[in-house]
């Protein structure tokens, strides 16, 4: 096989299609457009869902790309062979113009001719769907592969689990046929396939045919037009062209390990720990300046895609201590990253001044008390006598003063065989958080008595909603996310459907009837279990033994929380629903206001 840099890949790749009448157009955003449920870009096809959908794509049917993608679900993977947060997608589309027979001969050739990749057949093995209750075995597309001259023995129909891709549980999907290189390794079995993880396939490409468009109620209906959506990871590429066992061993990462190396004055690849700790720099690096170097420029925060930001940048200089990078390390290495991909995300260059600073101002905001922290650390551990717990309340001091990351301190906790009370933390969490939105808002004190006064009040009419969402649609009703600025509250909750008027008018009707009723808001604390058993709704993820506030408001709701609360609901004065909207697949939001108090 011909071995290929990362950027003859990506040129390759969108010249093939381009001389197939693509255009090509930029990557976008790595922070998606109109979609709040998902934090980043995390597929090559997600920036062009409405155009999956039917809108009409501005640079025509025949797209081709390369995407920034951003997954952090296997965060805690990376430092092995394979895991990374960021990625590049190369990707090629139909929207509604050719369908299975262009897509699967183009894959071929692109595969197979000495002028592209020049892969031996041999090496080659496809999977297609085998067919289910929603759409029968995909026949054409192993017709096709068989027509190229694809072996029966290379050719393998898999269920939806392999071979069945959409984005999420709602929206476009369909049958894929994915691509595989053959290794050296002999097969684990008689039945190894494509769809085990013995390493002998490994997946370098995956073609879709988007035909259908999932419904919230789980029914397919076909969409406008067929389209393809075609994905290929280049990091994951590259390692398996070349041969590489791990993707870090590409020249994706090998410049970015030779500045890592050179600033620690230590080798990668002979101390298992070092090898670890410099892959998790490089990745989590690589991924912050791509993020702070995004058109849509974050910085680090504590909230969303910037708390995102903070945890990468925590952890890659955390790792940095171990092996010994000096000082302010990260923006050096952050700076090779953006020489390398300028040429391919220009934006990078045009922000390059904010990243290297927003990269030390990180790096020194955390250093000035990681030291003392992970001192308060070890005395919290010593003090642990013999349980192998830490509780909620240290981990939310490390949090809230050291400015320690909840999931950095249970690895912190974990290199010591320790775990961490994540609900104790969410708890304290949750209850601080209401208190500094109150202290943030301070400017916006204008015509309210009292800011942190008026969060307690919206915090105690969002019980009253949930509980009023329960009654009216049904008690499977759950809160997925609530948000309260001194205007207004904002309430997410689970619900397929949207909201009728009356079912509206009904919600809103109760609520008024509670805070009519004035009804005292009593707080007490007990066990998990007895709250439980007294029916209270809220987070049960505490551990067993755990006690656990409970806010109580007259009969109507019962739920666990951190508080502050209004002390009565008369307080409130007056609910009234704004806004029922989508929030994301799934889950419905809702935004309310309340009455002006009366001094
Ligand atoms: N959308 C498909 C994927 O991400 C191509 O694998």
């Amino acid at each position: 096989m011909q071995t290929y840099t990362s950027a003859e890949l990506r040129a390759k790749f969108l010249q093939f299609f381009k001389d197939h009448g693509h255009v090509v157009i930029p990557s976008a955003s790595v922070i998606p457009d109109n979609d709040p449920s998902v934090l980043f870009t995390t597929a090559g096809m997600h920036p062009l869902v409405p155009y999956l959908m039917g809108q009409t794509h501005p640079s025509g049917s025949r797209l081709t790309d390369v995407q920034k993608c951003i997954r952090t679900g296997d965060i805690d993977e990376v430092g092995d062979n394979s895991h990374l947060t960021f990625f590049e997608m190369l990707g090629n589309w139909s929207l509604g113009d050719y369908f299975k027979r262009e897509a699967i001969s183009w894959s071929w050739e692109f595969l197979t001719s000495e002028k592209y990749l020049g892969i031996d057949p041999n090496r080659l093995a496809f999977s297609v769907f085998e067919g289910n209750e929603d759409a029968p075995r995909d026949q054409e597309a192993y017709d096709l592969w068989r027509e190229m001259g694809v072996a029966e023995d290379h050719l393998f129909f898999l269920p939806a689990k392999n071979n069945w891709w959409a984005p999420g549980p709602v929206g476009p999907c369909g049958p894929d046929t994915e691509m595989f290189i053959i290794t050296d390794k002999e097969p684990c079995g008689p039945n190894c396939s494509p769809a085990c993880d013995c390493g002998r396939y490994l997946e370098i490409w995956n073609d879709v045919f988007m035909q259908f468009n999932r419904k919230p109620d789980g029914s397919l209906e076909p969409l406008a037009k067929r389209n393809v959506d075609t994905g290929m990871g280049l990091e994951r590429t590259i390692c398996v062209l070349n041969g590489k066992k791990s993707v870090y061993d590409t020249d994706a990462f090998s410049y970015i390990l030779d500045k890592i190396q050179e600033l620690a004055g230590k080798t990668y690849g002979e101390d298992p720990a070092v090898t670890r700790a410099m892959r998790i720099i490089a990745d989590h690096t690589r991924t912050a300046t791509m993020i702070l170097g995004d058109e849509k420029g974050v910085t680090p925060s504590n909230v969303d895609q910037g708390y995102v930001l903070r945890r990468l940048i925590r952890r890659a200089v955390r790792m940095g201590m171990q092996i010994g990078l000096p000082e302010n390390s990260l923006a050096s290495i952050s700076k090779v990253i953006i020489d390398q991909f300028a040429p391919v995300y220009p934006e990078l260059l045009r922000n390059e001044k904010i990243v290297l600073e927003q990269f030390s101002l990180e790096e020194q905001r955390f250093e000035r008390t990681l030291k003392q922290g992970l001192r308060e650390f070890e005395k919290a551990v010593s003090k642990l006598n013999g349980s192998t717990q830490l509780d909620g309340l240290t981990a939310f001091h490390l949090y809230d003063t050291y400015g320690f990351p909840i999931e950095m301190t249970v690895e912190l906790a974990s290199e010591r065989g320790l775990s961490v009370d994540e609900a104790g933390f969410a708890e304290h969490f949750k209850a601080h958080q209401a208190l500094s939105h109150a202290g943030a808002e301070q400017r916006f004190k204008g015509g309210l008595a009292d800011t942190s006064e008026q969060t307690a009040r919206l915090h105690t009419a969002t019980h009253l909603l949930h509980a009023a969402l329960r009654k009216v649609l049904s008690p499977d009703v759950a809160q997925k996310g609530s948000n309260i600025t001194p205007e207004r509250l904002r309430f997410d909750f689970s619900f397929s459907r949207k909201m009728t008027k009356e079912e509206l008018a009904q919600v809103q009707d109760l609520v008024n009837e509670a805070i009519q009723a004035d009804y005292p808001v009593t707080c007490e604390e007990m066990s998990v279990d007895e709250a439980k058993s007294q029916g209270a709704i809220g987070l049960f993820e505490s551990k067993y033994g755990e006690r656990v506030k409970v806010y109580t408001m007259g009969p109507v709701s019962k739920e666990i929380c951190g508080g502050p609360h209004a002390s009565h609901t008369g307080e409130l004065v007056s609910f009234k629903i704004q806004k029922e909207e989508s929030s994301s697949a799934g889950v419905r939001r809702i935004k309310a206001v309340i009455g002006a108090k009366a001094d």
